[in-house]
């Protein structure tokens, strides 16, 4: 089956240009100069589907690289299923996510990598990746390391937060890192100091401070900004490329910065989340509300300019990739789980659905240029996690996985309008976006056109990465 996208302009991270998009089967076979013949055959009279993209973007299908589908966490399951979370990924102009493993202490990393398997497969609207959680780090972790390298699982994520569940010791943590140096992978970071965030909570929860808002008092920017210091430090030591995710603290931010301007191989996302939610507004609302917005790291105070400083970061090229961090929990039977006690509230924010939208409006109001969301969500994300060349770009020999964006267009974020998300609430709630994802293509097969979803689930495949195509 062949395909072209005529009349648009087709964006990419390295420039924007009018072009026909000429997709045969799975993959781009041509970018060519509006209304081109090929050898002399009219392209539009030879294909089997003509997409009309005048006055619209074309860009490559966006990369979600952090999700967590089903996550089993905080004593409950995320609430989007590999089915329901990449059917939203879809529909909001995101065609590969790279979701998580979890290796919970004591648990075997390649048998968890095995069960992740179990449950993507055949579940799967879009393409689909995976990073390894490791927790405890045991010796057959570190060859587990390497056969996960050979699965195309090239990318580790620790923790320096949440003791007895995630949580890795420095020793742990410098283990991994001499084999990550070792093999080539990749190391993602939690960072936050996790004994000094237990000890704020536990003297929280004792004075009776205990709605949502002390979520983001116990867990204050000097953790992140001291975990991320040390991370950076450890991977100094080891010589292992270092990416921290979550970004949310611009002290944080700053000293990425600083490990960058040293020529150390050091990168870091934000998300959504970071760059349009606050402590104030958000976790701060009247009653349980704010629960909707625990999340880690939290949500910073608008007052101390993180969030501007996060733009700024997008823009200086100190942070890399805008994910997501999609985690979502309901309200109603996970949320509420904390009801009289934050601690006990799920960590996590839903919002794969919107990302390729809330990031275009960096562009509307001029943080960042077009191109550099093309960059930020879809090309650094293939990059940085070894699918260069495939994905995150419009060239001819990738694989043929394309959204048309409607500048001119409009979208309603909130529950019931745009939101195909397995949540009871919105945390965009009323976001008003300039712009409309029209038509997904995935693979070369349409999966939204039109405000219809033509997808199925099951037509994700894995992706088996390489290693980073990003380092310095
Ligand atoms: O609150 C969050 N971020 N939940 C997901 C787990 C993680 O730390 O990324
Ligand atoms: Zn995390
Ligand atoms: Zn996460
Ligand atoms: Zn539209």
């Amino acid at each position: 089956m062949k395909m072209l996208i005529t009349g648009g302009t087709v964006v990419n991270a390295t420039g924007a240009t009018p072009a026909d998009v000429l997709i045969d089967g799975e993959t781009i076979a041509a970018v060519v100069a509006p209304g081109s013949t090929l050898l002399g055959f009219d392209l539009a009279a030879n294909v089997d589907t003509v997409v009309d993209a005048s006055g619209k973007y074309v860009i490559p299908g966006g990369i979600d690289a952090h999700t967590h589908m089903e996550m089993p966490f905080g004593g409950t399951f995320a609430s989007d299923t590999f089915a329901t979370g990449t059917t939203a990924a879809a529909w909001g102009g995101t065609t590969t996510i790279v979701d998580f493993v979890v290796q919970y202490a004591g648990e075997n990393p390649l048998a968890q990598y095995a069960a992740w398997h179990e449950k993507a497969a055949g579940n799967c609207a879009i393409d689909y990746g995976f990073h390894q959680i490791l927790s405890d780090v045991q010796d057959s972790s570190l060859t587990a390391m390497d056969e996960l390298v050979a699965e195309g699982v090239t990318s580790f994520k620790l923790f320096m937060a949440y003791k007895g569940v995630f949580l890795s010791d420095d020793g742990q943590i410098v283990k991994a890192m001499q084999k990550a140096a070792d093999n080539g992978s990749l190391v993602m970071m939690h960072a936050e100091n996790g004994s000094v965030i237990d000890l704020l909570v536990q003297q929280a929860v004792a004075r009776g401070d205990t709605a949502p808002y002390f979520h983001g008092l116990t867990r204050p920017w000097q953790a992140e900004e001291e975990a991320t210091h040390r991370a950076i430090m450890l991977a100094n030591l080891t010589g292992a490329p270092l990416y921290v995710v979550h970004v949310s603290a611009k002290q944080a931010a700053e000293q990425i910065a600083q490990a960058r301007d040293r020529g150390q191989n050091v990168f870091g996302e934000t998300c959504p989340q970071y760059l349009y939610l606050s402590l104030e507004e958000h976790l701060g609302a009247p009653g349980f509300e704010g629960a909707k917005w625990v999340c880690s790291t939290p949500l910073r105070a608008r007052a101390e300019h993180h969030q501007d400083h996060m733009w700024r970061s997008l823009r200086t090229n100190d942070l890399q990739i805008v994910s997501t961090d999609h985690c979502p929990f309901c309200m109603k039977g996970q949320k509420d789980m904390g009801v009289g006690d934050f601690s006990k509230i799920p960590n996590g924010i839903g919002g794969v659905e919107h990302r390729m939208d809330l990031i275009y409006q960096g562009v509307v109001t001029g943080e960042i240029s077009l191109e550099r969301w093309v960059e930020l969500c879809c090309t650094t994300p293939a990059r940085m996690f070894g699918m260069h060349g495939r994905k995150g770009v419009v060239a001819p020999g990738a694989d043929a996985d394309i959204v048309v964006y409607d500048p001119n267009g409009h979208t309603s974020i909130g529950l019931g309008k745009t939101h195909h998300m397995n949540m009871d609430y919105s945390a965009y709630e009323g976001f008003e976006i300039d712009g409309h994802v029209d038509t997904v293509i995935s693979r070369g097969t349409v999966l939204v056109d039109d405000g219809e979803f033509r997808g199925r689930v099951g037509h994700g495949r894995y992706v088996k990465r390489e290693l980073s195509q990003y380092l310095i």
